[in-house]
């Protein structure tokens, strides 16, 4: 979640009401070491899996219902590992199935150690791990810590009085000019992301709490060190169950200014104040996003998740961070010192987000993660489940399926790990509601219609031209979009020109060329505006070129690269062009892309 045009989701938060707490087992799991990979526990290719690695965002409610009830599950998961292995991937981001209310679907945890009944149970995320390693797949969970449900028991302690032993876990503040008929104002004008007021009155205990999100997701008090050993604590109970590592959710909200100032209300050229969606002014988030506290919380769960790698729990525990920006400066930062990591995988939401076919912007986004984030690895990506699909922010509605294979081009042939979100790979469409009753997500009911919510883009997947897509024998829980007669799994598998078929291709050349695995990029004919070229070279086998026509006309790019003779083996090209025959001649269709490997002199 982040302020920029596209990517801002503010709306008024809508309290549900009667959100069920769901029995929480809580049984430890005896530990389970992960399904071993390929590379062996003790080579550099298990340790460094996460450098080169392509990891699958999957919305569980969305992938795959295996037990007729609407909602995707666990099992539907495993069900469909053989199509993730094809794919390529090597991991697997669940978002939160973990027992929850449900508000924020999965956002709101009310028990961290346990599986959600409607997604499963610990038994089928146990055989998810175990028959997702023997696919060399790992598995990596969401991990929620700025915020629980207001179900949690920790909250419902801490809500319970002002002497309770929790009270101290959550943000408790006095408002302005309380007296003992009034609650008087919020302690400041702080807004929650989700729209209106941070602070939400609590009449039994007469204070309010602040949440960042939703009222029914209350801030974690992370100046209280109990919150910290609880978190690792559940840390540690997946590591034991055998999970690959984590993403953390809203980490750049942990901490917020003790001073409680307001914040400064951003303007327009004009002078007059900006008003968001929902009918707020614009804050300038700078009491309440990237305060410098959770540099040291990172280094200190990172320090916990390396911990975990030992010769019976072989393999890098990767951290992954969900770290909305405004620089690279700051992005940077979020890897850590060199003696103090953080994450190994900040999200460069900087390239993701450009939302616009502009390849100087691209090529200069590019350029930052290779020149100045050290030796540090980038983590690209495009799309997630809180945002427009890929086809909806960069498609022009003509050559949409030309657009994506260049982006994912751009995302699995650049230097880094890639990160895409189900559906991205047959070029699933943002299908948002068109009439408010049907609206699921609580901004979306609220905002209507200036804020439809993120129902369009958390759909179902997908899978072939049946009623349900595949999906689900029942009523799924979003509608199918239309698009899915045509856009499907078994529908692309079937044709070798498919986006699906593309994404295949480019994963494996990601995979299997060391240039691609390993080299460092170079921009190439940096003056061009239209054709984003770059080279990746690594010591000892051949260099590689990209060259991507980012302009609904054809291009002809002449490229060189010194001590090379510009003769070139094709590796991958968009269906139906032609081969070039050397690097002073590539020629580029509408939206095309050439890959090839340069010859030696
Ligand atoms: C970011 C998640 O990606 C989003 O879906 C969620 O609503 C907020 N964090 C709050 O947890």
């Amino acid at each position: 979640m982040h302020k920029t045009k596209a990517t801002l989701r503010v709306a008024l938060a809508v309290f549900l009401g009667a959100a069920t707490l769901t029995a929480t087992a809580g049984a430890q799991p005896a530990p389970v070491p992960p399904a071993r990979h390929p590379a062996g526990a003790s080579s550099a290719g298990e340790r460094d899996w996460w450098k080169n690695a392509v990891i699958y965002e999957i919305y569980p409610r969305s992938f795959q219902d295996s037990n007729g009830d609407g909602i995707g599950d666990l099992n539907g998961i495993t069900a469909r590992l053989d199509y993730l292995k094809k794919l390529g991937i090597d991991a697997i981001w669940l978002t939160p199935c973990y027992p929850s209310p449900q508000v924020d679907f999965g956002y709101d945890i009310s028990d961290y150690k346990n599986i959600d009944p409607k997604y499963g149970t610990l038994a089928d995320f146990d055989r998810l791990v175990a028959e997702a390693g023997k696919r060399h797949i790992r598995i990596l969970m969401d991990m929620v810590m700025n915020h629980s449900s207001d179900q949690h028991p920790w909250f419902l302690q801490s809500r319970s009085s002002r002497a309770n032993p929790y009270r101290d876990w959550y943000m408790w503040r006095d408002g302005k000019g309380e007296t003992a008929t009034d609650k008087g104002a919020p302690p400041n004008n702080w807004e929650s992301l989700f729209g209106h007021s941070a602070w939400q009155w609590d009449a039994a205990t007469r204070q309010y709490y602040y949440h960042r999100f939703y009222i029914q997701q209350p801030d974690l008090n992370w100046n209280n060190p109990k919150v910290h050993d609880a978190f690792k604590e559940i840390i540690s109970s997946w590591l034991k169950r055998g999970v690959a590592g984590f993403r953390f959710d809203a980490v750049t909200a942990l901490y917020e200014d003790p001073s409680l100032a307001d914040e400064e209300i951003l303007k327009d050229k004009d002078g007059k104040p900006l008003i968001n969606a929902y009918g707020d002014p614009v804050l300038n988030d700078s009491k309440t996003d990237n305060l410098p506290g959770v540099h040291a919380v990172m280094q200190e769960m990172r320090a916990h998740a390396d911990s975990f790698s030992s010769a019976a729990f072989p393999g890098t525990r990767v951290l992954i961070g969900e770290t909305y920006l405004p620089n690279v400066a700051e992005l940077a930062k979020m890897y850590g010192p060199p003696n103090k990591p953080e994450f190994h995988l900040p999200m460069d939401t900087q390239v993701a987000f450009i939302n616009k076919l502009n390849v100087a912007a691209l090529r200069a986004k590019l350029n930052d993660v290779e020149t100045k984030i050290g030796d540090n690895t980038p983590l690209l990506l495009f799309d997630n489940h809180d945002n427009p699909r890929v086809q909806a922010r960069y498609g022009d509605g003509v050559h949409d399926t030309d657009i994506q294979r260049a982006l994912a081009a751009v995302l699995f042939l650049s230097r880094g790990s890639a990160q895409f979100y189900y559906g991205d790979e047959i070029g699933m469409m943002t299908t948002p509601p068109t009439r408010k009753e049907d609206v699921k997500d609580p901004i979306g009911i609220t905002g209507w219609p200036n804020e439809k919510g993120r129902d369009g883009e958390r759909t179902p997947m997908q899978w072939d031209a049946s009623a349900n897509a595949g999906f689900s024998k029942a009523k799924p829980w979003l509608p199918v979009p239309p698009s899915a007669s045509a856009i499907n799994v078994a529908a692309e598998s079937r044709d070798p020109d498919s986006l699906l078929a593309w994404y295949e291709n480019v994963i494996r050349l990601k995979k299997t060329i060391p240039a691609f695995e390993r080299g460092r990029n170079t921009m190439l004919d940096t003056k061009n505006d239209k054709v984003l070229s770059w080279m990746r070279k690594d010591p000892g086998s051949p260099p590689v070129v990209v060259a991507v026509n980012f302009t609904a006309d054809p291009q002809t790019v002449r490229l060189s690269v010194p001590g090379f003779n510009g003769k070139l083996k094709t590796l991958l090209k968009t269906p139906g062009a032609a081969d070039p025959s050397t690097l002073e001649q590539i020629q580029l269709g509408p939206f095309g892309v050439y890959v090839g490997k340069i010859l030696q002199r």
